[in-house]
């Protein structure tokens, strides 16, 4: 299957000098292809033995062995590697019936974490002095969350988009990119937290009064297909775990296009490479489809784990 897959050897050859490069290229193709093929194969049998793993737990609830399977994953996925390799895994049988599950756990995992944190971020919020120091801090995610942020909103300032009122659809229990972009960026006046989940929405907004930020962020449980508050924002962000699939985030985008003013900006968060393996991805074309010109495409390879993808209604 595998095999299939890979160009013919030597394809890239012809004319002249094919005899004699193949004498030299020949052995050397015929390694790498096979080191990659046997790189990918390891590859593949890591992520489903992470995968027996996780599924072999009674609950993804935040602890030793959860946090050790997650963090192997996500720092298999974020590693470079060549383009052969990551199609080999990606499209290996394997993988390609395992995926949909996968993410659907990172998604629970990342729910379960982000609920923890939030709980004793209020809690800590009770007991120490704010305007000293920040409990946010001790989130462990808390510098990537900085790293995208920044990221984000320097995407924004390079297409002079000015986010003045912001929409974040699937803000989630510890609303971190909402309360960042609120205090990296002095243009924010408003951000409209949207989520479907009702516990995420209450320790949200009990976090967010907590840390006196209840004036600029509002929170509203809803489905983000259903909100009807899109037409007064400067900038819509589409989460990474909004939409489980390519249909889903399709059916958003169409969404957010009909209900939005033209100019509005987005920035609809996705995953590149074996990133995908976490985050379900969304390409360029589909903005375009929905009737979005796409502006800046950015992937990171650095620890943050979301592509970042800025787009205007036409
Ligand atoms: C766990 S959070 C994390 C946000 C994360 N940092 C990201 O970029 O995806 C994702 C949230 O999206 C919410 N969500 C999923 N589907 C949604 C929908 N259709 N409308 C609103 N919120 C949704 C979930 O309830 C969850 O709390």
């Amino acid at each position: 299957m595998v095999h299939q897959q890979l160009p013919p050897m030597d394809t890239h050859l012809s004319g002249t000098h094919s005899v004699l490069c193949q004498h030299v290229i020949r052995p050397h193709s015929h390694h790498h292809i096979k080191s990659r093929l046997s790189a990918s194969d390891d590859l593949v049998q890591e992520i489903e033995s992470i995968y027996t793993g996780l599924s072999s737990l009674p609950s993804l609830e935040p602890g030793m062995t959860t946090n050790k399977l997650f963090s192997k994953l996500v720092s298999l996925c974020i590693q470079q590697y060549d383009k052969e390799t990551i199609t080999n895994v990606l499209e290996d049988p394997r993988i390609a019936r395992l995926i949909k599950y996968l993410r659907d756990m990172c998604s629970v995992g990342e729910y379960l974490l982000e609920y923890q944190w939030s709980e004793k971020i209020v809690s800590d919020c009770k007991l120490l002095d704010i305007s000293r120091d920040d409990p946010l801090r001790s989130f462990v995610y808390y510098e990537n969350y900085i790293e995208l942020t920044k990221l984000e909103i320097h995407t924004m300032l390079g297409c002079g988009v000015v986010p003045r009122t912001v929409v974040f659809i699937g803000s989630g229990p510890l609303p971190l990119s909402s309360i960042l972009l609120t205090e990296m960026c002095s243009d924010v006046a408003k951000v409209h937290n949207l989520d479907i989940d009702v516990s995420a929405i209450s320790v949200a907004s009990e976090l967010v009064s907590a840390i006196g930020k209840n004036n600029v962020i509002e929170h509203h449980q809803c489905d983000g297909l259903d909100y009807k508050g899109f037409t007064q924002a400067d900038v819509i962000f589409l989460a990474a775990l909004v939409g489980c699939n390519h249909e889903q985030k399709l059916l958003f985008l169409q969404r957010i296009h009909d209900q939005c003013e033209p100019g509005t900006a987005v920035i609809v968060r996705s995953a590149h490479s074996l990133r995908a393996l976490l985050y379900p991805v969304v390409e360029p074309h589909d903005l375009v489809q929905c009737g979005f010109d796409v502006e800046v495409v950015l992937h990171p390879h650095n620890q943050v784990v979301n592509s970042v993808i800025l787009a205007r209604r036409r």
